[in-house]
């Protein structure tokens, strides 16, 4: 039996497997320009970012009914259902599919045919966080959010994706300070490859309470010392990371420090189709490549759901938490 864990950063177009792209291509009559699974594994060399983006928007070219969000969305929860997830607050990028002429109400209702009954079908609670692409204006931040309006019981807060560098925080202050007025919660992904800055001002203009990625923040001691006080999670993406060079190779990667200074992390698969695994291969890939403890692991584990968006659920959070004590490590 897996650890049991909550999945908090998760991008549900991330989660599109090569057989699965082919299949919906093949149902949709999408031509994809490569000829076979392979040959598409073969572009999973990133060199950052933008690269992967590249491949990322190109693939959802397929994703193009409520049945393919609902198969997108199965998939997903099947598998993580299998790595001992329990709890996951997915993300989704409505920009990428209403600019190609899938209307937000497909993207929602067809997502929401598998999360409303993925307790009963995968013993997976969910919750849904809608992104801003922050490469795109502001106003059609505000506009992807004004048309999101009919959905809201079924979304839990908002983030920001995308190109980060050359795209901070600051310029998606008014699209937050609605979803405030909303009531949902906000996060935001920052310092992954842009600058601590980028952290601290999602922190003091966005009000954000949880931190994407965040993995920067080790620059700048201070800037730690205030997200330790404050008890802000970051959702650290070890394998991404490798794969999009923020970091050289797993054993570099900077958890066991961002640990040791009293940072309230969390692991998470980020894009698992692309980037080598989901979120129970992460936390096996980091503890075999940076030799964490059982007691660090739990630990990773019981942050997952203290970190977790379920104020309104606090017995379920407990009930999770009480899961994490109980595991016996094989
Ligand atoms: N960073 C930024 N945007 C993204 C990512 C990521 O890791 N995955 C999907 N969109
Ligand atoms: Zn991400």
């Amino acid at each position: 039996m897996p650890l049991p864990k909550a999945e908090l950063h998760l991008h549900i177009e991330g989660t599109l497997e090569p057989e699965l792209a082919f299949e919906l291509a093949e149902r949709n009559g999408v031509k994809l320009p490569y000829a076979d699974t392979d040959e598409l594994r073969e572009a999973y060399r990133f060199e950052g970012l933008q690269s992967f983006l590249n491949l990322y928007y190109e693939l959802m070219a397929v994703l193009r009914t409520e049945r393919d969000f609902e198969d997108l969305a199965n998939a997903y929860l099947a598998r993580a259902a299998a790595q001992g997830v329990r709890h996951a607050e997915i993300f989704f990028d409505p920009q990428a599919h209403t600019s190609r002429g899938v209307g937000m109400d497909t993207v929602v209702e067809g997502l929401w045919r598998a999360l409303g009954s993925s307790e009963d079908n995968h013993g997976v609670s969910t919750q849904l966080i809608l992104c801003f692409l922050r490469d795109e204006s502001a106003e059609l931040a505000l506009e992807t959010l004004e048309s999101a309006r009919p959905y809201l019981d079924r979304i839990v807060g908002v983030g920001l994706d995308s190109a980060e560098v050359g795209h901070p925080p600051v310029k998606f202050r008014e699209v937050y300070e609605a979803a405030a007025a909303l009531g949902l919660r906000r996060v935001a992904h920052a310092g992954e490859e842009g600058p601590p800055e980028y952290i601290t001002q999602a922190l003091d203009v966005l009000g954000v309470k949880r931190v994407d990625h965040g993995l920067r923040c080790m620059e700048d001691p201070a800037l730690v010392e205030r997200l330790v006080r404050d008890r802000i999670p970051l959702t650290v993406c070890p394998l991404s990371n490798v794969r999009l060079r923020a970091v050289d190779t797993l054993a570099d990667h900077p958890l066991p420090a961002m640990l040791d200074a009293g940072l309230l992390c969390t692991v998470n698969s980020d894009d698992p189709a692309y980037f080598g695994g989901y979120a129970g291969d992460n936390f096996h890939a980091v503890r075999d490549a940076l030799g964490l403890s059982k007691d660090r692991l739990r630990a990773l584990a019981r942050n997952s759901f203290v970190a977790s968006f379920l104020e309104h659920d606090e017995e379920r959070r407990q009930r999770y938490l009480a899961e994490v004590e109980a595991y016996a490590f094989p």
